[in-house]
């Protein structure tokens, strides 16, 4: 039997967890964290969370992606939001000039917000098909990235698909399981990227970076921001979550609590 999770054993996870990841985990998430590191425990046949602790420090590059993917909250769904996705068509799209576009899906988790972005540039955005559109999707967590990969989502997951969506972009797997259609799986770029770090692949037109900033406590936030707005080319656009609120930074100009556009 496993003696349950100290507070001062949290606090040394959580030191970990935040200078690889900028994620703070508060006193309070001791039961959550219990429950999710308990399960890496058995896993590894471990019998006290000072072993894994042990185990974790010694085997860094080796274990580092399961305990990420231990302390993660990776929720998400098709189109989640709609109003980011009806504001791309009516207001960001006709802004969008040139001939290549990129978009990037920073902290993507299972891909749904990536390809909900691909499914709205192939319906919506004007000269698809002669523009070079690339859609870049990236996460710290390898496990979601796989998934991502595979592309088989549950109808809980694409609640908010429209029916001819579904039938246009989707193959059924089984009653309840979808796949994406591997021509527009392959229009995203999928790779691992920790936001700490600054965007390897280039400037961007279009960032949605959705709930993940509430993670991170201000310090992380602030360097991330900063790391996101380098990443946007001038006059891009920054969407965060929902509830979210684009800070004020000279750079930016903001459109909506959620959502900035910066300066050209
Ligand atoms: C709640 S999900 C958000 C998914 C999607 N953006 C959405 O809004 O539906 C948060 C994601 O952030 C990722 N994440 C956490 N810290 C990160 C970091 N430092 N760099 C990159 N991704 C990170 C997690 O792995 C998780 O998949």
């Amino acid at each position: 039997m496993v003696a349950p999770l100290t507070q001062l054993e949290l606090s040394k996870f959580a030191d970990i967890a935040y200078q690889q990841t900028g994620i703070r985990l508060t006193a309070n998430k001791l039961e959550l964290m219990n429950n999710r590191l308990g399960r890496r425990l058995r896993d590894l046949n471990l019998d006290s969370y000072r072993k894994y602790l042990r185990y974790l420090k010694e085997n860094l590059k080796l274990e580092i992606s399961n305990f990420i993917q231990a302390i993660t909250t990776n929720e998400t769904y098709f189109f989640r939001y709609p109003f980011h996705f009806y504001m791309l068509s009516k207001e960001v799209f006709p802004a969008l000039q040139g001939n290549e576009i990129t978009l990037w899906s920073a902290a993507c988790s299972s891909g749904e917000e990536a390809y909900s972005l691909a499914i709205v540039c192939q319906e919506r955005l004007p000269n698809f098909f002669s523009r070079r559109v690339n859609i870049y999707a990236s996460d710290i967590d390898l496990s979601v990235l796989k998934k991502a990969h595979e592309g088989v989502y549950n109808s809980y997951s694409l609640r908010n698909v429209r029916k001819d969506h579904l039938k246009k972009y989707f193959q059924p797997v089984n009653s309840d399981y979808y796949r994406i259609d591997p021509g527009l799986r392959d229009r995203v770029a999928l790779g691992q990227h920790n936001l700490k770090k600054l965007f390897p692949r280039g400037k961007v037109d279009l960032l949605f970076c959705r709930n993940v900033l509430i993670y991170f406590d201000n310090e992380s936030k602030d360097l991330v921001l900063e790391n996101l707005v380098k990443s946007l080319k001038p006059g891009g656009y920054l969407f965060l979550g929902e509830s979210e609120i684009v800070p004020d930074m000279p750079e930016l100009i903001r459109l909506k609590s959620s959502v900035a556009r910066k300066l050209e």
